[in-house]
Formats: C-alpha cells, structure tokens, sequence
C-alpha cells in the first residue's frame, strides 16, 4: 500500500471515530476531501546534515522530554524551574501577560524574562540531550505587548493600502522588534477571510476579499520569516510566522467567534483558505489551528484538513500549534486532556494554565498506546525542525543573538515612519463634499471627540493587553494622537478638546470617535450598527448648525452603519485602528499626501447587511468594496437614509447587561425586599415596602442611567435575571470582569454588596469610597467561580444589595477586561 493511501486509511478512521459515517469523505459533513485541494509543494529544500542532527536529538529523548516539547505554556501559569523540569517546548504570553507576573512590560523586561526561561531550558540533565525553549507572542499589528513598541494599523487598515510590498517591510519591522526583546515567535499573520462583520475579530482580517488576503500572506511572511534559503531565514532579525487561524475562522454563522462555519468544501478551500498556499510556498514555519468548526466538527481535531490538506495535500512542513486551550473544547475533552488534537495532526498544544496536568495525562496516552509514539515522534521533529532551523540550538541566550538588546530600535524613529506611511496609505475617504478636506493652514481648528486624543481608541484590541484597555497615556511613549498631530500640523489657532468645548468658533472642527477596544467574542455584535459611549453625533450636528464645517474620522475594526454621522459630516473618513503613529492622519487631511486607500470591506446600507460581500448575487452596498475618494478624483454623497433597518431597536452586543438605559437582552431586572421582588421595566419601581427604589436619570443622553435609592429600612437588592442561564465560563477564564459604571452619590455604612447566583456577595463600598462622581468599579469574574457559582450556567448574573441608606446612579454594568477599579476578593 503506498503511503498516500495509508495516510488516506488513517483520515478515514479518525473520521469515523469522531462518530461520523464512514463512506466517501466529500460527503461527510466536516470531512475534507485532499485531492480537491491544491497541491503545494515544500519551499524548504531537504537539508540531510539538519536532518541527522535532529534524528541524533529525538534518538536520546526520553518520553517525558518529548511530551514537554509538544506542550506551550503561559509566561503568568509556569516558572524557569517548570520549564526545566518538565521539558517544555514552548511558552507564550497571553494577551494579558507579561514576564514578571506584569500584563505588559517594558522591553528590558522582555529580553530579561526571554534569557531566564531560555537559561532553564537549556539546564544540562543527565544524558538528556538540550533543547532551547521558543517564545511565542501576539505581535498581531507591530509587537505591541513591548511598552515603546511600533504600533501599525491593525489588519483591516492594511488591507485598505493593497500593497503587499510595503507588508513585507511592515513584517520586518515587527519581527526585529520582536527580537530586540528576546522574543522567536508571532502569532501572526491572521488569514481570516471576513465574511460577516459581525465577528469581533474582523479587524484581524486584511478583507472580506480572498484574493486581497492571498495577496498579503506571501510578502508578510517573507518579511517576518525572511526569504526560505536566505542565511537569515528565521534569523537575524527575522522570527518564526503563524498562519492563523486554520480554517475558516473568518467565515462562521452570524460572524460567531469560534462558531461553525457550514461553507461548502469548495468555498472553504476558495474563500476561507486563499491566504494558506501563498503563505506555505513562502514558507510559513507554524500554522495555527483555528477555535471555529467546519460543518460541526471542531477544527483541533479535524484531520482531514489538518493532516490531510495541510501537511499533506499543501506539504505543510513545520508544525500545528493550537490555540489557547482550544483543543479541551473537542468532544470528550478537557483543557487538561486530549490525546485526540494530537492524533488528528496538531503538534503543539497551547495550554497556558493546564500545562502541568496536560503533560501527565499526554503521557499516560503515550504509554496506553491511545497516542501512538510515531505521531508524537512525527510532532517533536516537527517542532524540533523548526527550532534548528531558526537556529535556537546555535545562537546562544535571546540577549546575546543579533539583535538581542537594542534597544534603540524598538519604536525607533525609522520603524515609526514605515508605521505613519502604512497609516497614511491606510485611510479611505469615504466623503468629502464641499472641500472640507484638505485642512488648510490658517483656518481655525477644533479637535474634538473621545478618540481625539486616545492611545486606546485608535489602536483597538491586542495592544499592551487582550482587549487594548486599561491603559495609561505613559503605556505610549513615543506615540502620537490623531488630535496631537493635528495640532502640530496646523501651527497656531488650534485647540484638541475630547469633550467638543471650544474657547474661539472653529472654521473647521474635526471629530475623531469610534468603537472602544475589544478583542476576540467581546467584540462579537447582534448587528452592524454603531454604539458611541460618547455623543459624538450631537458633536458634528452642534457644529454644523453653528455653521462650522465638519469633519469625521471614524475609528473602527470594521465597517459599521454610521448613516446619521456621515449626513453631519462635510467629511467622512474611515481611519480604521491606525496604532502609534496620527502623524499618518494629519499628513493626509492636511493634503500633504493624497487618499490612496480603498475599501477592503463592502460598507454597509443598513445595520442588518451583515453577510455583504462583493460578488455575492444581489450585492447592494452603501459603498463597495474597493470604493476610496481622493483629492485627485471627487466624488459626492448624496443624502442617506438614516433608517438602520433594525426592527424594535438595536440589541445589546452579548456581555452588556445594561447601557444606555436598556437591560441586556434575554435578562430581566428587579428589585426584591422582604421576600417580595417587582419587575423593572422602563420608568420608576419601587419594593411594596419603599426599602428599593429606582427611576430613570440622564447621564450623556437621555434616561441613560437608573438611579438606586434605598432607603436604609432594611436589606433590598437590585437583581438581574437570565433565562435561559447564560453560560460565561469562557468569559471568566477569560479573566473578565462585571464592570459597573456608577456615581456613589450617598454611601451608608453597611456594605454594598455585589453578588452573583447564590454566592457571598464582593463589598463594593470601599472602593466606592475612594472615588467620587462616576467611576468604574469591576470585579473579576473568577472570583464568583472561586466562590462556588456554576458559571456555564448563571441564571442571576448580577445582584447588588446593601441594607444601609444609599444612593447611587448606574450607566453601565457590563463584562470588560479594564481593569478600572478592580476590588480584590481575597
Ligand atoms: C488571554 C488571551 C487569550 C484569551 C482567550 C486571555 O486571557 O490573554 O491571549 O487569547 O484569554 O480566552
Ligand atoms: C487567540 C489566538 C491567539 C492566542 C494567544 C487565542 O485566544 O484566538 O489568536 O494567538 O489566544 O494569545
């Protein structure tokens, strides 16, 4: 039997245990079949003296030692001695972790974390041969979890310059900052071909447009990895790629992040994979597998595409890494336990907490014979291939490798001007009527807005931590804001107010606003349309009939409905999550540069054209994918409908319990005393016995907030409802926390409460105390669960209870990672 029918025999099996039927595999739904995908042959030529160098390595390996390679562990769950002592092949850090027990960290203390965990890897133990240890790390859009680092825009913005030469440079940058802090490994590149703009990861994705994605993959992996038989190939100042995520995370029922994408084969292979065989003829070191199913069947276990496809239809020859803890989501396992990702052709489990118990019962399997020793040997080489070729076994600690330590170039002032081109070239000039734009120096300016003057609001999620938040202005050292650098360019009569005030009537104000940050299934929405925190819309439209002329920069990780905002503006500007760099903004709109940029999105008509994409029958955009105006070709906009064609008002986004004066959907409110609870709806409540009352009040908007008032008569609490029970495990070792934006106008003396299900409620009153007028207060999730609450299924999410006198005005609860007034439950 030749080996591709044994390999054929094997996919077979693996299919039918996941409980499929057995027959032809194009059939079986979820089951690939690898003769319809595209041959890609290795780029890497054969290497024999790699080759028996590595047979040398794994032929003195002990068992232990090889299950300790295939495993990856975070930087906040395991030490320099763990990593000795049980082998481990990799770690990585999270979006919210950091050497040192810190959720970012500085460059010194990269490179000083990358030395120590190196150093303990390559402790000698006995006849055990040596093997480094690689550092994997999401430098998703420049290395941004170094303080200083070069922030470029996120994915969508690039897509938006088509130019894949200027990727290349753009991977360079980040792979030598990367090395600069001690760091071998991006996460990096996202290949996701966006179909529903829904997902909260859009932003990842360079387009909706898979020949725009295949474009990008090979040049950006070229310029992290180098050119595949260069003698900086995966050295110097290059790094190892990750084609991410494999396959079909872009394309899932409703944009659901690691939801099920039931796209045909052809189109999963079309579409959802046009970015993987250009990334593997450049020869992308690591592929990572994706959270997502295909027609039901979770992708870590999928060995039809995983082995099949990828390693061998597409010769993939380096190794599968999976993601954070996704393989304990395949049926009958656990994040502690599953044999079967390995056997379906994943090679390195991504366990960042459940490293230690997953090493011991891997170990078990390789000894009942449930993980056969070929394939865990075939997962070590694999992995081991990539290491020598990267030369970790050479090049001694991360500090003392070409570019271990300068620092200089970490955020260096030729990085940033490669990052402020890629923002100029980023920019899509949706409107511009009347020729509000160019600015012209002389005229009064007005910048306003709450992403005028934001770090956070213009870099978006996976920057400094997970979901981009929590940050302080002197995380950014060396950035500049888009109002700054307006400011700067316009000389004099120019005055940067986030708030709108102005001292002096501008000729032209410019508003700078969008989306907050969010990362992963936070950014998930029921719809397209735009949810402002601020009021930016009275902003333009208090401009407009001062008859200032107006300008829009909108910031987001996709395009959103924005109708009303584009009718108030003389000019729209979609400026995408532009990073570190505002010069980029301010060198176009005051004309030094033209708009180049054009849509690598399709722009929504209304906010429920969720799955809109060019080619697609009956395509009818607002503005269509490749549509961008210049100074050099105008164009006007005439009036837009400002009905979004949502049906009874827009839903909340999942995780958002309460904002803008409405309650989440699927939960109830009410208030209870005495035994006795009455139902909030909108308007004033009260208990039967006056302990509890509240009453709609205005904070940015109208009836925005509730008002609590208990009268300190006895104990009363306000409760939030879900039926069904909603499950946020995921959520809660997500390190979220219930965030609750509130004004503590009259605290009693009792404490306040705050609980969820039947657990001991967290006293929020002395961080309260601390504060004054509207703060944020959160509290982790994990710290409900440590108190006993089954968090897969929490039918009261939220109760808040004091029996003291009390008064205070909520605007928003809502689960978010800031960090903002976190109230330990020690
Ligand atoms: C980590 C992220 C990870 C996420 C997945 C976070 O705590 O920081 O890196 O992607 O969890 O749940
Ligand atoms: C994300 C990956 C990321 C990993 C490590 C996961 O939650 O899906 O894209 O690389 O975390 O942070």
């Amino acid at each position: 039997m030749g080996s591709r029918s044994r390999a054929r025999l094997r996919i077979l099996a693996a299919g039918a245990s996941a409980g499929l039927l057995m027959g032809a595999p194009a059939v079986a739904a979820g089951v690939a079949d690898p003769s319809v995908w595209p041959v890609v042959a290795d780029p890497v030529p054969a290497d024999p003296a790699l080759e028996a160098r590595l047979a040398a390595i794994l032929g003195r390996m002990s068992v232990e030692q090889k299950v300790g390679q295939v495993i990856q562990a975070d930087v906040a769950s395991v030490t320099p001695d763990d990593v000795a002592r049980y082998h481990l092949g990799s770690i990585l850090n999270g979006g919210n972790s950091a050497p040192g027990g810190k959720r970012y960290a500085t460059g010194p203390e990269w490179l000083a974390g990358a030395d120590a965990f190196y150093e303990a890897s390559v402790r000698p133990q006995g006849k055990l041969p040596v093997i480094p240890i690689i550092w994997g790390s999401d430098a998703v859009h420049g290395h941004s979890k170094a303080i200083g680092a070069t922030l470029f825009p996120h994915n969508i913005g690039l897509g938006a310059m088509r130019d894949p030469e200027l990727m290349r440079k753009i991977g360079t940058v980040t792979a030598t900052e990367m090395r600069v802090t001690g760091l071998d490994w991006t996460f990096a590149p996202t290949l996701a071909v966006v179909r529903d703009d829904r997902w909260g990861r859009s932003y990842e994705g360079f387009s909706e447009d898979p020949a725009v994605v295949a474009s990008y993959a090979g040049p950006f992996v070229e310029g992290l990895q180098g050119k595949v038989g260069a003698a900086d190939w995966l050295k110097g100042p290059h790094i190892v790629a990750t084609a991410k995520h494999f396959v079909g995370d872009g394309g899932t029922t409703n944009g659901k992040d690691q939801g099920d994408n039931d796209a045909p084969e052809a189109e999963l292979r079309d579409v959802q994979a046009a970015g993987y065989p250009p990334a593997l003829k450049a020869g992308v070191q690591s592929v990572m597998a994706s959270y997502s199913s295909w027609q039901g069947a979770k992708m870590h276990g999928n060995a039809s595409l995983l082995t099949g496809v990828l390693k061998g239809r597409m010769g993939f020859g380096g190794f599968v890494v999976g993601d954070w803890n996704g393989h304990g989501q395949l049926p009958g396992c656990s994040p502690t336990d599953c044999p079967g990702a390995l056997v379906a052709g994943m090679d390195m489990f991504m366990a960042p907490d459940s490293w230690k118990a997953l090493h011991a019962s891997t170990l078990k399997a390789v000894q009942a014979g449930t993980l056969p020793m070929a394939r865990l040997d075939d997962a070590v080489a694999r992995i081991l291939r990539v290491k020598l070729r990267a030369g970790v076994f050479d090049d001694g600690k991360p500090s003392a490798r070409p570019f271990g330590g300068k620092f200089e170039l970490l955020g260096g002032p030729a990085h940033r001007a490669i990052a402020r081109q890629a923002v100029r070239q980023s920019l899509v000039l949706l409107k511009n009527d009347g020729g509000a734009l160019p600015l012209k120096p002389g005229q009064k300016l007005l910048v306003a807005g709450d992403g005028a003057d934001s770090f956070m609001k213009q870099s978006g999620g996976w920057t400094l931590t997970w979901q981009g938040t929590g940050l302080k202005r002197e995380d950014f050292p060396g950035a500049t804001t888009i109002g700054a650098a307006l400011v700067a360019a316009a000389g004099g009569a120019a005055e940067l107010r986030p708030d709108g005030n102005y001292t002096a009537k501008p000729d032209v104000a410019v508003v700078v606003f969008g989306e907050d940050p969010y990362a992963e299934f936070q950014g998930d929405l029921p719809d397209l349309a735009f949810r402002d925190r601020a009021d930016s819309l009275a902003l333009l439209k208090r401009y407009r009939a001062a008859g200032v002329r107006t300008v829009a920069v909108f910031l987001s990780g996709r395009p959103l409905w924005v109708n009303p905002w584009i009718n108030a503006a003389d000019a729209f500007v979609a400026a995408w999550l532009p990073g570190s760099e505002g010069g980029g903004v301010a060198d176009v709109l005051f004309g030094k540069a033209d708009f180049t940029g054009k849509l690598p999105f399709s722009w929504p008509r209304t906010a429920t054209q969720t799955r809109l994409n060019v080619g697609d029958p009956g395509y009818d955009p607002l503005f269509a994918f490749g549509y961008g105006l210049s100074y050099a070709r105008p164009g006007r906009v005439a009036s837009l409908s400002e009905d979004s064609g949502i049906v009874g008002g827009a839903g909340q986004p999942a995780g958002t319990w309460f904002q803008r004066g409405k309650i989440g959907t699927g939960l109830a409110m009410e208030l209870a005393a005495a035994g006795a609870s009455v139902p909030v709806a909108a308007g004033p409540a009260a208990t039967a016995n006056g302990w509890l009352r509240t009453a709609p009040v205005d904070r940015n908007a109208q009836e925005d907030s509730v008002r609590l008032t208990w009268s300190g008569g006895g104990p009363a609490q306000v409760v939030l409802r879900s039926a069904p029970p909603i499950d946020i495990a995921r959520e809660s070792n997500g390190e979220l926390s219930i965030e609750i934006d509130v004004s503590a106008d009259t605290l009693g003396t009792a404490p306040l409460l705050l609980g969820m299900g039947d657990a001991r409620g967290i006293d929020l009153a002395p961080a309260l105390r601390r504060g004054t007028g509207w703060q944020t207060v959160s509290v982790r999730l994990s710290c409900f669960a440590a108190r006993g609450v089954d968090m897969t299924k929490v039918a009261v999410p939220l109760r808040l209870s004091t029996s003291a006198a009390t008064d205070l005005r909520v605007s928003r609860i809502a689960l978010g990672s800031t960090a903002a007034g976190a109230v330990s439950c020690d």
